[in-house]
């Protein structure tokens, strides 16, 4: 949510900026700009309204010398997407430059008292408050100037300002939105994350919230928020410049979908110890000791992560026989919760990044709660402030409608259930052993699943559903979050108005909607459970005119009968289903936003880690 860079150092800054923008274009592009300062051209500012290409027409028109600059990619909080609201914002009669990640609370009222003070503001947002305050805090050190206005801000921000009275010099600070350092042979970088730099350097440092920072050309410095300076401790980072790109692919969704079956190996590979089919997660050692003493587990997530986590719920009820509920975390912060020592809170997040999950996770850990991350990006805030980790290994998710990091999580919380269940005893060696086979199978048949692209994309191109205003998606039991999860892919890129819902709720109200101009997804796979009980619901909807989509086991003939279009995925146990049903789901909804002209990757009115609440 809003993308940050900023470079100094011996080379030319702006190709670097919009290098490292073009990187971070995911995390919002509603506009862009950058400010680059030389010792002769103080600062000059361009920003556009739009995607990045306008911007990137502006400095070809009229480039931008220097070797220092920062440099944003924005999505809309305060103030609506136009050029004047776009960043980098100016201060001090254009001396100071500034962009800014996050929201500042108290704006209004700093605004009305910059404003009562003579100061003219050129946009309508929150962040153009920093660029005042800042050039009015300045007494010759800009880094100070820095700290003495984020003093009188609330909220959550990641800053990054330069003056043109310290060529070469970038200060900046981070509350609650995050930013981390890069250190090249040529100079030093920061981004909102490593992306930004990655081309350059893997060399990186995360700023801790509260962290201020000063650089320059020479080196690079971090105070504390109690006041002590630190020199960046630089570590190399395992993400390369490449898997930030398509690689062939006409979107980084589709890439993204093709990708999943290495990412379940690699997560099988990580946590599973052949030999003597164990599950051993490395970095939740410092947690280990407390999950004997565990009476109830709560995971916090939002969006398709949540989703994941209801995956969850059922799998670790069933293998662990702990109570277990699954919270959005935008109200369980806000919640009067009940949780202690005897809870283990389970925050699930691709980005570590999400705001929402970040204090869901923070309030459990002040409870006294243990608390456990699942979470895709190394060294992430979520990843670093978790009493345990177990990381997703899916490389960088660009696309901003999760695909990959969806099926990681689900793969990952189901080697955590099988892990409690064994722990606790409620499964033998043996049964874990079996499960273990049936997971190895999974990439294999998710690759058969993805081999069926023609099929789904037919299946997308149909009239009913090309042509479709609304959709419904249902499910049950491990296949009610399917779909969930395929009604949220669907809506978020195709702008159809989809909901998702459990095959047995539809008698108590959604039924009413259902016409022949309604196509209904429904998700059935063979299983000893729910399985007959989805036929009946599907009948009943079939009886009342609905258009059935059936996504259900390869060679199910009798589903195939009952529905319009068929999807057959192959067979596993329906506790591992939620992984092969997803890729029909995120391949139906890339076809058909796709038919429909939509741009996939970088969809309407989103961006990918939603920092701010
Ligand atoms: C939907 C999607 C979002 C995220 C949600 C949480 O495709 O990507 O719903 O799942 O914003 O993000 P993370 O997992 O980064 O916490």
């Amino acid at each position: 949510m809003c993308g940050i860079v900023g470079y100094t150092g011996s080379h030319e800054a702006q190709a670097l900026l919009m290098d490292g923008l073009r990187r971070l274009e995911y995390r919002g592009y509603d506009s862009a700009g950058v400010a680059v300062q030389s010792a002769e051209e103080p600062v000059q500012v361009e920003k556009q309204l739009g995607k990045l290409a306008e911007l990137r027409a502006a400095l070809e028109a009229r480039p931008l010398g220097g070797t220092a600059g920062i440099g944003h990619t924005r999505w809309a909080t305060h103030g609506r997407p136009s050029q004047a609201n776009a960043h980098p914002h100016t201060g001090g009669g254009e001396r100071f430059a500034i962009v800014h990640n996050g929201i500042i609370e108290n704006y209004r009222a700093l605004r009305h008292e910059l404003e009562s003070a003579g100061v003219a503001f050129q946009s309508e947002t929150d962040s153009e408050v920093l660029a005042h305050l800042i050039a009015r805090a300045y007494q010759g050190d800009l880094a100070r100037a820095v700290r003495q206005a984020l003093k009188q801000a609330e909220g959550s921000y990641a800053v990054a300002a330069i003056c043109a009275d310290e060529p070469g010099v970038i200060a900046g600070a981070r509350h609650g939105s995050p930013l981390v350092l890069g250190r090249a042979p040529h100079g030093f970088f920061l981004g909102s994350d490593v992306l930004a730099f990655i081309g350059e350097t893997s060399e990186a440092c995360y700023l801790n919230d509260g962290d201020s920072f000063r650089m320059d050309a020479a080196g690079c410095e971090i105070l504390r928020a109690d006041g002590t300076s630190v020199v960046p401790e630089f570590h190399t980072v395992t993400v390369s410049a490449e898997q930030a790109e398509k690689e062939g692919h006409p979107h980084f969704m589709l890439k993204e979908i093709h990708q999943q079956p290495d990412v379940i190996r690699h997560l099988l590979a990580a946590y599973v110890a052949d030999e003597q089919d164990a599950i051993d997660f490395p970095d939740i050692r410092g947690l280990e000791d407390r999950l004997d003493g565990i009476q109830r587990v709560v995971f916090v997530a939002c969006g398709t992560a949540w989703h994941a986590a209801m995956v969850g719920k059922y799998l670790l009820e069933q293998w662990s026989g702990l109570p277990v509920s699954v919270e959005l975390a935008s109200e369980f912060r806000y919640r009067h919760t009940v949780l202690d020592g005897s809870v283990l809170v389970v925050a699930v997040s691709q980005s570590g990044e999400t705001a929402d999950t970040l204090e869901a996770a923070r309030k459990a850990a002040q409870a006294g709660a243990a608390l456990l991350a699942i979470v895709n990006v190394p060294g992430s805030t979520l990843d670093r402030e978790a009493h345990g980790a177990i990381r997703l290994l899916a490389g960088p998710e660009i696309g901003v409608a999760s695909t990959k990091a969806y099926t990681a999580q689900i793969v990952a919380i189901t080697l955590f259930a099988l892990y409690m269940g064994r722990r606790r005893g409620a499964l033998s060696a043996e049964q874990l052993a079996e499960w273990i086979r049936a997971l190895d199978a999974l990439p294999g048949q998710v690759e058969r699943a993805l081999s069926d692209k023609a099929q789904i994309e037919a299946v997308a191109a149909e009239p009913i559903c090309r042509t479709a205003s609304h959709a419904m998606f249902i499910g049950r039991g491990y296949n009610y979050p399917s779909a969930l999860e395929g009604a949220l892919k669907l809506k978020e890129i195709s702008y159809i108005h989809v909901e998702g819902y459990a095959a047995g709720e539809m008698k108590h109200g959604p039924i009413a909607l259902v016409t022949d101009h309604i196509p209904v997804v429904a998700i059935a796979v063979q299983d000893e459970g729910v399985y007959g009980k989805t036929r009946s619901n599907i009948e009943e909807l079939r009886a009342r005119g609905g258009v059935i989509l059936a996504i259900g086991t390869e060679g199910d003939t009798s589903l195939k009968e009952i529905a319009q279009a068929f999807i057959g995925i192959p067979a596993c146990p329906a506790e591992l289903s939620p992984v092969l049903v997803a890729i029909p789901l995120q391949l139906f909804a890339y076809y058909v936003a796709c038919m429909l002209g939509h741009d996939v990757d970088q969809p309407r009115n989103l961006a990918k880690s939603v920092t701010v609440e």
